[in-house]
């Protein structure tokens, strides 16, 4: 059994806890949030993750990049492997996150879909074969909650297709990519990006229907993280897909 950690008592942790019920692959230790939730009875909760001593396999991280650093730090610190989903880090953040990869198994994904990984891989595809020809262009909307704009999803996209184009141009994977974000409603996450020349256009769209997508994505990726060395991981090493 893996006895994993929650960090955050958010939309994403409730998803996760909901989804461990009666996964036996999974032991919940507790949970730690820098605000005590009140509706949460029978789960051990802390406010600040030096406040919990046992010891645990895997903490899961949807907070903020405030949190994401505190966990980079307590998972090296206690030795326990890190999977967070958080979106809006920094450079420092990732850096943070390549430090404790030093000691412990890290995993960072944008989005736990397997949907979005595929979406992925086809847009460092389809960027390859159109590279020069095509006007690109991201889009993406999402709940109006969500703080940060473009989402964590619509920047790996754009990196991929930067890493698409530069298989045939060669050079830098920062080219410039037009992304445009909306927040609307309770929009759980769309992604739609546009190849179009004068003579046709392709569009790769992928549409959350289910936070319950990330949740279980969070859990999977978990069993496979805990087995892993040291090191730090994306979904293309839990999916194992090549491209
Ligand atoms: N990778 C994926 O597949 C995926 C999917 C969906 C969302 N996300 C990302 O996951 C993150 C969380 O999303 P969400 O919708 O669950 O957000 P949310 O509902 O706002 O929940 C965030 C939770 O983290 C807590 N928190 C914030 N800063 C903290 C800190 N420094 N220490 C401890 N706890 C802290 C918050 O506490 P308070 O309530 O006290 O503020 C809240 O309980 C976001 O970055 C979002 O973009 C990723």
């Amino acid at each position: 059994m893996i006895r994993v950690l929650l960090h955050g008592a958010g939309r994403m942790t409730r998803r996760v806890l909901a989804n461990l019920a009666g996964n036996e692959k999974y032991q919940l230790s507790g949970l730690v949030t820098r605000n005590r939730p009140a509706d949460l009875p029978g789960i051990e909760i802390h406010t600040a993750l030096d406040e919990f001593e046992r010891d645990v396999d895997l903490l899961i991280d949807f907070t903020l990049p405030g949190g994401t650093r505190n966990a980079a730090r307590w998972c090296e610190k206690n030795d326990v492997a890190l999977l967070t989903g958080t979106t809006g880090l920094s450079a420092d953040d990732i850096a943070a996150l390549n430090h404790a990869a030093v000691k412990v198994p890290v995993l960072w994904a944008p989005n736990l879909s397997k949907g979005m990984a595929l979406m992925t891989s086809l847009v460092r595809q389809a960027a390859r074969i159109m590279a020069g020809e095509a006007t690109i262009s991201i889009s993406e909307t999402h709940h109006r909650h969500k703080l940060d704009a473009p989402s964590g999803t619509a920047l790996a996209l754009a990196q991929a297709m930067n890493s698409g184009q530069s298989k045939v141009h060669g050079g830098n994977e920062h080219g410039q990519v037009d992304i445009s974000s909306t927040r609307e409603g309770e929009v759980i996450g769309e992604h739609t990006v546009n190849f179009s020349t004068p003579l046709e256009c392709i569009e790769v769209k992928h549409k959350a229907l289910d936070r319950d997508v990330f949740a279980t994505g969070a859990l999977l990726a978990g069993e496979w993280l805990v087995r892993q060395s040291a090191g730090y991981y994306t979904n293309s090493d839990w999916l194992d897909m090549t491209d």
